[in-house]
């Protein structure tokens, strides 16, 4: 399934999207607040709202623009410690997004977005709350509430990803399960098994008589503490995930060392082949996998001896031989590491033709993995465009024509119109020296991010959560 909102630009359909939650959240507020018309204290009220405001700000991010925090919990217990109507106003007023103050693209529309979509998400897991403990009011007190704060939170959990998940989708155009996946089923079981931390702090809060200090805010206070070390382990993935792209970082490093032209080379084909890939339709989990193999797809080049790859003149046939093996060294190199497997295709089979005349498998058409077609054709254009000591480099016009030219016998006919069109809106590939300027720039300003992400025009990220 991929949303679509026809072709409105991104804060327009974000502001519609926005303007849909608050009209679901206003009648059920109301609702809630005819099955609970109880008041709350205002000091009550004054406390659980800095601590949403509190458990906010330690968010952490995670892949494709997502972020998670503890707040699942302190509104789970501000549902059992208030009126059902308070937990879904309470984090429409308190939210507090660090990225307010961290992101200078955190927009107004994507703060409004986060406050409605975890108001809404509250306000239906505490209608299910009320219902699941009145179905279980005739077993025991403790394991009713129990069994109907699971059920709430489970139910709030639900909506929450799945408000997320679309507005991830909407903008970044991809399908909405692969954002759901990619961004929060490892998280759900984790999510479940703190639903009865949520008891535990509304039951410490509640507790009469306190059970220390006089106020049943302390005791809240101090067992956030484990909660904090909890939430290490969450950022453990997070820097796992940051650390695998260390690791190509170093893989491009090393092969950098050897040879100067191969990490720029890597990262043009990986800003030509991800534009490709998006026309081609693959989503943005997909084109990730694209740019991954793209960055790697020449790493078999580490075995090929610097003699044969340094030689300024035309290469013997047994000297083009052992280049030739590269694409299997690569495969051989990076099969061990299993963050790597999916994008092995690209790495063994960037050098195959449409025609089946490439090495080394000699594969032919659509039996070559798509993703090595679209690195195939990159590779080339960035290959043609910048030449090698014992040939000169093409202006991106006759790189433009050969590919033409080639399509159907070296390249997959069906993505060269595609490449011509993206190459007629001028991006920041096309032209070697325009890629070189851009990239110099980005290296030194952030140290890390390719140029393409840049040139591809994220401006604004929804950041929901
Ligand atoms: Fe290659």
């Amino acid at each position: 399934m991929r949303p679509r909102l026809g072709s409105l630009p991104f804060p327009a359909k974000a502001w519609l999207y926005n303007a849909g939650l608050a009209l679901a959240l206003g009648p059920l507020v109301v609702l809630l607040y005819r099955l609970d018309p109880r008041p709350a204290a205002p000091l009550d009220l004054l406390f659980w709202g800095l601590l949403v405001a509190w458990v906010q700000s330690t968010q952490i991010v995670l892949p494709l623009k997502a972020t998670i925090s503890q707040l699942f919990i302190v509104l789970l217990a501000a549902l059992l410690v208030f009126p059902l109507w308070v937990p879904p106003l309470l984090v429409l007023v308190f939210y507090l997004n660090p990225d307010l103050w961290r992101d200078p693209t955190y927009t107004l529309y994507a703060d409004v977005f986060n406050r409605l979509q975890m108001a809404v998400s509250i306000a239906v897991g505490a209608l299910v709350y009320h219902l699941a403990a009145g179905l279980l009011a005739p077993l025991a007190p403790d394991l009713a509430e129990g069994l109907a704060v699971l059920a709430g939170g489970f139910v709030f959990f639900f909506v929450n990803i799945t408000l997320v998940a679309y507005m991830i989708a909407v903008y970044t155009e991809s399908p909405l399960w692969s954002v759901w996946q990619a961004n929060f089923s490892w998280l759900s079981l984790s999510y479940l098994v703190l639903t009865p931390v949520a008891l535990l702090f509304a039951r410490l809060y509640t507790a009469d008589p306190p059970v220390f200090g006089g106020w049943g805010g302390w005791p809240v206070l101090l067992f956030l503490v484990p909660l904090y070390y909890a939430r290490y382990h969450w950022d453990e993935f997070v820097r796992l995930q940051g650390a695998f792209e260390q690791t190509v970082e170093t893989l491009m490093a090393t092969l950098d060392a050897k040879d100067a032209h191969t990490r720029l080379h890597s990262e043009r084909v990986a800003a030509i082949a991800v534009d490709l890939a998006k026309a081609a339709g693959l989503d943005a989990v997909d084109r990730e996998k694209v740019r991954l193999g793209a960055r790697v797809h020449d790493i078999g080049k580490l075995a090929v001896p610097d003699r044969i790859l340094f030689k300024p003149g035309r290469l013997t046939e047994q000297e083009f031989a052992r280049i030739k093996r590269h694409p299997t060294e690569g495969e051989e190199l990076l099969r061990h590491a299993p963050l790597f497997k999916e994008v092995l295709p690209i790495v063994r089979n960037h050098h195959e033709r449409w025609d089946g005349r490439g090495y080394p498998d000699g594969l032919a058409g659509e039996a070559i993995h798509p993703w090595a077609r679209i690195v195939a054709l990159a590779d080339a254009y960035e290959a043609m465009t910048a030449g090698r000591p014992y040939r000169p480099a093409k202006t991106p016009e006759e790189a433009l024509a050969e590919v033409l030219a080639n399509a159907g016998t070296q390249f997959d006919p069906g993505l060269v119109p595609l490449f011509q069109e993206l190459w007629e809106t001028n991006p920041i590939w096309r032209d070697r020296e325009v890629f070189l300027r851009t990239y110099s720039s980005a290296v030194s300003s952030s140290g890390s991010s390719p140029p393409s992400s840049r040139a591809s025009g994220s401006a604004t990220t929804p950041k929901p959560r």
